[in-house]
């Protein structure tokens, strides 16, 4: 496995690929893998001839308050993970690789990035669309892939590639879970231990909503009301939004579901470092199917 700390030896393996007549797949990651990471690992394997996992932790994501300074950094255990998966290379750049001193070109997707985790991270989805479109203009795979974990990203990702003309055919990939249902994230080993206890009430709130769809139920209120009583489960737990849009566009549900809507969460938790550490968001999701689901009750 090699290890590429430059834009231009990235360039370099992607063509050498590519020049063997070889399908390149990307996985960008932050690093701190885990087996969600690997989950794209694998699909990125079974879908090109080489893998490439980008490890960068992006200062241009966090807004002012938020975990930049301590968010896990991991990179030889990291590097041990990837070459256990199979991985051809690992890019991991020094900061100025991406932001050259006087970088001053962003990419922003109107509309997709303004809502649910938009809305209390205004300039995040920004440092996203900017550092995932650095890398497929660098990598140029075939195929990169994404975790359906963090629905709004992969929609902003689709958007901005299909907008901006890039060539990469870009797959998601479903949440992988703890046993007891929490989605993995590098963030939960930062929780307290009560809140990871607690942090079940996301995927249970989640699997109460889509019973209830299963169900018959189409109220949108009526659907938010059993997700709120299961959060409540957590007294620890402090709601940033709990929405239901619609699953393509990201715009508000009506209030009769019809067709297919993301039911999003996310939710602070206290950090295991103490009050003064920032908290911990979780995010989860789910996509309702009201149209497949049982007729609605007479
Ligand atoms: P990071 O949080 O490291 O996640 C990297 C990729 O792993 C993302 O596509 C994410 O959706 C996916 N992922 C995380 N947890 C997962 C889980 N439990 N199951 C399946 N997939 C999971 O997301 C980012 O980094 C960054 O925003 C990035 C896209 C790399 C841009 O900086």
């Amino acid at each position: 496995m090699e290890t590429l700390r430059t834009v231009g030896e990235l360039h370099r393996f992607s063509e050498a690929v590519r020049g063997r007549g070889g399908r390149l797949a990307l996985v960008p990651t932050m690093g701190c893998l885990h087996a969600g990471h690997l989950a794209l690992v694998a699909e990125a394997r079974r879908r090109a001839d080489a893998v490439v996992v980008s490890i960068f932790v992006n200062p241009t994501q966090f807004g002012p308050g938020e975990d930049f300074e301590s968010y896990p950094r991991t990179l030889e255990v990291d590097l041990g993970k990837c070459r256990a998966a199979g991985v051809d290379a690992v890019f991991a750049p020094p900061v100025e690789e991406l932001y050259p001193p006087g970088a001053s070109t962003t990419v922003e997707v109107a509309g997709l990035s303004e809502g649910l985790c938009g809305r209390s991270r205004p300039t995040h989805f920004r440092g996203v669309a900017t550092v995932v479109a650095k890398l497929l203009c660098a990598a140029r795979p075939d195929v990169a892939c994404f975790g359906e974990k963090d629905y709004q990203q992969l929609a902003v990702v689709r958007r901005l590639t299909r907008d901006l003309c890039l060539p990469t055919e870009i797959v998601g990939v479903a949440t992988v879970r703890e046993p007891d249902g929490v989605a993995l994230s590098s963030r939960n080993l930062r929780l307290r231990p009560d809140a990871r206890r607690e942090a079940r009430v996301l995927v249970r709130a989640l699997e109460a909503a889509e019973a209830l769809v299963a169900a018959g139920e189409r109220r949108r209120e009526a659907v938010l009301a059993a997700v709120r009583v299961e959060l409540a489960k957590a007294p620890s737990a402090e709601v940033d939004y709990a929405e239901l849009v619609d699953a393509a566009s990201l715009e508000p549900a009506p209030e009769l579901l019809r067709v297919p809507t993301l039911l999003a969460l996310a939710v602070r938790f206290p950090s295991r470092e103490g009050p003064g550490a920032p908290p911990v968001r979780l995010i989860d999701n789910r996509v309702l199917r009201p149209e497949c689901a049982a007729e609605e009750p007479s």
